[in-house]
């Protein structure tokens, strides 16, 4: 089974963070079907293990299990909110965690909230080289939420929502793993109604073809 992991770095509760990680795992999930498990872990619930696991330099408690959790996935949805123009100390100290040689070539969606629009360049300014130097494949979607964002009325709902299918759809592909089967296209009486006329035309057409052709 196909295990992707969403890190969620908010610390807001509730957080703002989670609810992109929610639409984005729920995207990559309903990609993959019924073959596969989307986790999620939320890293405040994580904290005072991360920063403990800092200072005895290795992972223990609900840190050593993220670590675990990601190290062992086969893809990542990682998300951090934006803090003074990158991302935060505990998203970055769990990552400080993280073995380099178990990220190397593992699939990873990105994404930041914000309180402002324009902050978004964190996810190429800092998230993406981190994940880089990691060696990760980042795909080239990248999702930013501003606050405004998540108005019904704003007209970036539509982007964000467009920008959150694009991503998933990234990461699946990176993962090689086959569409879920889509479900037989429902027809209407009247479709299938103008299908069975068109067949008919289609076939008398074939039938005055065959008439026309010279007999040889
Ligand atoms: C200490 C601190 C620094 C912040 N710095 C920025 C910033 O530089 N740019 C920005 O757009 N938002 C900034 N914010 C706002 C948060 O990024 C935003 O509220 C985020 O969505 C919170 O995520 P959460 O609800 O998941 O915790 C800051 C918030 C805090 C608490």
């Amino acid at each position: 089974m196909t295990r992707v992991v969403a890190v969620n770095g908010g610390l807001g509760d509730p957080s703002s963070t989670r609810l992109l990680v929610d639409r984005i795992a729920e995207a990559v999930g309903a990609r993959l079907g019924g073959g596969a498990k989307v986790e999620i872990i939320d890293l405040r619930e994580a904290a005072v293990d991360i920063a403990r696991s800092m200072t005895t330099g290795f992972a223990s408690g609900a840190a050593r299990d993220g670590v675990d959790a990601v190290e062992s996935a086969d893809a990542l949805i990682v998300a951090s909110p934006v803090f003074n123009a990158s991302y935060s100390g505990l998203f970055k100290s769990f990552f400080d965690l993280v073995d380099v040689e178990a990220m190397a070539g593992k699939p990873v969606l990105i994404g930041a909230t914000g309180g402002s629009p324009r902050h978004s360049m964190v996810l190429d300014h800092a998230m993406r080289p981190l994940f880089s130097y990691l060696r990760s494949v980042v795909v080239p979607t990248a999702i930013y939420a501003a606050a405004e964002d998540w108005a019904p009325t704003s007209g970036d709902t539509a982007t964000l929502s467009g920008r959150i299918d694009r991503a998933a759809g990234e990461l699946v592909a990176l993962l090689g793993v086959p569409a879920p089967e889509s479900p037989a296209p429902v027809v209407d009486k009247v479709e299938r109604r103008q299908m069975a006329t068109e067949a008919a035309g289609i076939a008398n057409f074939a039938r005055l073809l065959g008439n026309s052709t010279p007999a040889g």
